[in-house]
């Protein structure tokens, strides 16, 4: 996920969340990228020392299926006005807390309610590269993550709690079907710049969204970009969206702070340290009625999914 920076990381990362940060906050922004000089191995502080960090690799054979209760994904049915802007390090969109009825999560094993802050992207140049979590060690082309902040909380707050974020996080994997992110497309070309954005006027939340959102792996990790605080539940979507070849070339036409092609923007994964990944299958409550059977048939349903899911990234 796509939240600034250290030392003054509270401010900052009010500033790109709302992302008034690519024009006030350039020469801070700037020291911190994905290149040679200013790249992952680069980034300082919890980025280097945390225990909790993200992303991960999901390896099936090290997650635990669990009776999560459903996920309540409330007013991502509701259309209203977005702002694309590129960061320097994303296309973000902001603008949801002017929503007449803003997009907010609930349940799915979180602890209260979640509003929706913003959601941005993670690609690569290459095809086979991109997301920055992988399923068995492989990638999908792109990753979006919706950012949510506990309600109740300030953004200051919500850095230095356990939980004072929570992001979804939906991948795509490479298909002819751009109806997921058709409403952006045409408005990617205007944010290429660093600085760069558009306004889009009717953006619905739930087209990013696949069509089965109740299958899940949850884990709880960081934020993906300094200064990679330690507060985000983390919600991987399990069935991925599809994103068209023309779609993810604009997405690699977006320019870095430095003014190079931002050719990627992916933190690569990082050790679980003995953390649990849990697994909600689609229909779980069905399974723990029918008693005896669960433990195998849950087992056989994560692996098969997985090898659907490994299957859909290599299309
Ligand atoms: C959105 O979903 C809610 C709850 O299912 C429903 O009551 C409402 O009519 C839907 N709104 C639109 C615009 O589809
Ligand atoms: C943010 O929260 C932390 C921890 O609660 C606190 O130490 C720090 O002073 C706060 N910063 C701002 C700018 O409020
Ligand atoms: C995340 O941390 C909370 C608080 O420590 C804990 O209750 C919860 O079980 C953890 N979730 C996972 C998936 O490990
Ligand atoms: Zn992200």
């Amino acid at each position: 996920m796509d939240v600034d920076c250290r030392g003054t990381a509270a401010l900052m990362l009010l500033l790109v969340l709302f992302n008034y940060g690519a024009s006030t906050a350039h020469g801070h922004d700037a020291h911190w990228g994905y290149e040679a000089d200013n790249g992952p191995d680069t980034w300082p502080e919890l980025c280097k020392t945390g225990t909790r960090q993200s992303p991960i690799n999901i390896n099936p054979s090290f997650v635990d299926y669990a009776n999560i209760p459903k996920m309540h994904f409330v007013n991502y049915n509701r259309s209203h006005a977005v702002t694309l802007k590129n960061n320097g390090h994303s296309v973000t969109a902001t603008g949801f807390e002017k929503w007449p009825e803003r997009p907010y999560i609930y349940g799915g094993g979180l602890d209260g309610v979640y509003e929706l802050v913003q959601f941005h992207f993670h690609w690569s140049a290459l095809d086979h590269q991109g997301s920055e979590h992988t399923l068995g060690s492989l990638s999908y082309p792109l990753e979006a993550h919706f950012v949510h902040l506990k309600k109740g909380m300030t953004l200051n707050e919500s850095l230095y709690s356990d939980d004072g974020l929570a992001v979804v996080g939906v991948f795509f994997a490479q298909g002819n079907d751009g109806r997921p992110l058709r409403p952006l497309e045409r408005s990617l070309q205007d944010s290429y710049a660093f600085g760069g954005g558009a306004e889009i006027h009717n953006f619905l939340p739930f087209e990013m969204l696949p069509e089965n959102h109740q299958v899940f792996y949850r884990y709880n990790g960081s934020l993906t970009t300094p200064g990679c605080n330690e507060a985000v539940v983390w919600t991987l979507l399990a069935e991925p969206v599809t994103v068209t070849e023309v779609q993810l070339n604009r997405l690699r036409k977006h320019l870095s702070t430095s003014g190079r092609l931002l050719t990627q923007n992916y933190r690569p994964v990082q050790p679980l340290n003995g953390r649990r990944v849990l697994f909600r299958p689609h229909n779980f409550d069905l399974m723990f009625a029918s008693g005896g059977a669960i433990y195998q048939m849950s087992k056989a349903l994560v692996g098969f999914l997985s090898l659907l899911l490994l299957t859909a990234s290599l299309m």
